[in-house]
């Protein structure tokens, strides 16, 4: 029921741990499994320079995940902030359709790590 992609990003993800002096991370859960995303940012001049992530969640949501911090690094911030759950899940081949609540985790905790970036910044 998942393609290629999705099981590649599932078994060997990119882009795990955290970072230290990150200056943008957001968190979020899903209230539906109680799986929980956080995805930290190191931001320099706009630019995505690093970004990593945990997951404490199901296959689908690791692999997309994983596949959003691929599409974001060495992106701008308004790019960033452009990268929609269904962007994720195409990049990924598609997910089936009781997953796609799954890849919100990974957009909006990218969003939220943006916003906390903006809002350290006093922009
Ligand atoms: Fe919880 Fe997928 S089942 S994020």
């Amino acid at each position: 029921m998942y393609t290629d992609k999705v099981m590649d990003h599932f078994t060997n993800p990119r882009n795990v741990g955290e970072i230290a002096d990150a200056n943008g991370v957001g968190e979020v859960g899903n209230a539906k499994c109680g799986d929980i995303m956080r995805i930290y940012l190191q931001v320099e001049n706009d630019i995505i320079k690093d970004v990593k992530f945990k997951t404490f969640g199901c296959g689908a949501a690791i692999a997309t995940s994983s596949m959003v911090t691929e599409m974001v690094k060495g992106k701008t911030l308004d790019e960033a902030l452009k990268i929609s759950n269904q962007a994720v899940a195409d990049a990924l081949g598609g997910l089936p359709p009781a997953k796609m609540h799954c890849s919100n985790l990974a957009a909006d905790a990218l969003h939220e790590a943006i916003k906390d970036y903006i809002s350290k910044k006093g922009k």
